[in-house]
């Protein structure tokens, strides 16, 4: 029932005219009555569906707001991104969900999406705030075929994909605070934890889950826990608009799934790195590496094939900074 409902609506969505019962049935392979009954049912959700004797149905509206999983999945236009969808009114945290599914043999692509995280979890052992109806939390999961040393690039496709999708959507100007975080006005909207799966001998990829929160509704930075408020914002912070989920996560997933085959082809960043550079904050600035092997300032210079930062100190070293537990800063303040 659940996949027909999802069917149907994309059906619905994805054409222009009217479409009749009978395409319908024939389409998806169900009896009139399923989708007579799928249709009353959406109509009851609020879905405006318009019927005409003769003509068939045609979906004039989503109810405002709408999240769930034939919402999100009617949007998708993807070929393996989401195309396994599992969406949860409330979860521990997506990423744990992801695994515990990738374990069980979930394809390349499955994504697990949660209105609601009751456990979410950060980088470095940090919570991420997870309350429901605001923002988006989706774990995706990947089968790569290469080594283990490869996959912390993932994370750097990851969020020039998120950067550009909230950049199409919303209108506004999104930069990445190397490596992962994603800032608009100086302020974290979106946090990536990239988690890994190695087979028995440690060579191998088994799978990579790669989890992301995006703040996109919150009212004011009063909704969020007083140790951030100074760092974070939302997408309606920033802009004074609302944002519909579905719409936008199914954006990333369409930018993500394009990048990440662009970046599997060679297995560098090489034919992205133009468009993260463009994104990066603090290019050509001056950073603060806290390193903890000893903190150094120098100049941010960009990135390389591989993902690490360049970073020109002030004796005119160059050196290359490793995403992992070295936090770079600008000197002043959060990005
Ligand atoms: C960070 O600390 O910046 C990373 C935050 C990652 C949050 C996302 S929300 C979806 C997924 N599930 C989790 O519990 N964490 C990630």
């Amino acid at each position: 029932m659940k996949t027909d409902r999802s069917d149907i609506l994309t059906c619905l969505r994805n054409s222009a005219d009217y479409v009749s019962g009978q395409q319908l049935c024939d389409r998806l392979g169900v009896s009139r009555t399923a989708v007579w009954k799928v249709i009353s049912q959406l109509k009851e959700e609020g879905y405006r569906i318009e019927s005409v004797p003769s003509r068939g149905y045609r979906l004039v509206e989503s109810p405002a707001g709408m999240y769930s999983e034939s919402e999100i999945a009617s949007r998708l236009h993807t070929k393996w991104a989401g195309r396994r969808l599992l969406f949860f009114e409330s979860t521990g945290s997506t990423n744990p969900d992801a695994k515990r599914f990738a374990e069980e043999g979930a394809p390349h692509g499955t994504t697990v999406v949660a209105d609601r995280q009751t456990a979410g979890r950060g980088r470095r052992g940090r919570s991420w705030e997870s309350p429901a109806g605001r923002s988006i939390y989706f774990t995706i999961v990947l089968r790569p075929a290469f080594a283990p040393d490869k996959a912390s690039m993932v994370t750097l496709v990851m969020a020039l994909s998120v950067a550009e999708a909230i950049h199409e959507v919303t209108g506004l100007e999104t930069g990445i605070k190397w490596p992962n975080d994603i800032v608009v006005n100086g302020k974290k909207v979106v946090g990536i934890l990239t988690e890994m799966s190695m087979t028995p001998e440690m060579n191998e990829t088994q799978f990579l889950v790669a989890g992301v929160g995006v703040n996109v509704n919150q009212e004011s930075t009063a909704d969020f826990p007083e140790e951030i408020r100074q760092t974070a914002t939302s997408l309606k912070i920033e802009s004074g608009k609302e944002f519909d989920r579905a719409e936008l996560l199914a954006r990333i997933l369409a930018g993500f799934e394009a990048d990440y085959e662009i970046f599997e082809k060679e297995l560098t960043l090489s034919a992205l790195k133009e468009r993260y550079e463009a994104r990066l904050i603090g290019r050509n600035a001056a950073v603060r590496v806290l390193d903890p092997a000893g903190e150094y300032t120098g100049i941010s210079r960009g990135i390389t094939d591989t993902g690490e930062l360049v970073v020109e100190k002030e004796t005119g070293e160059t050196v290359l900074v490793y995403a992992g537990e070295v936090s770079v800063r600008g000197l002043y303040g959060y990005v």
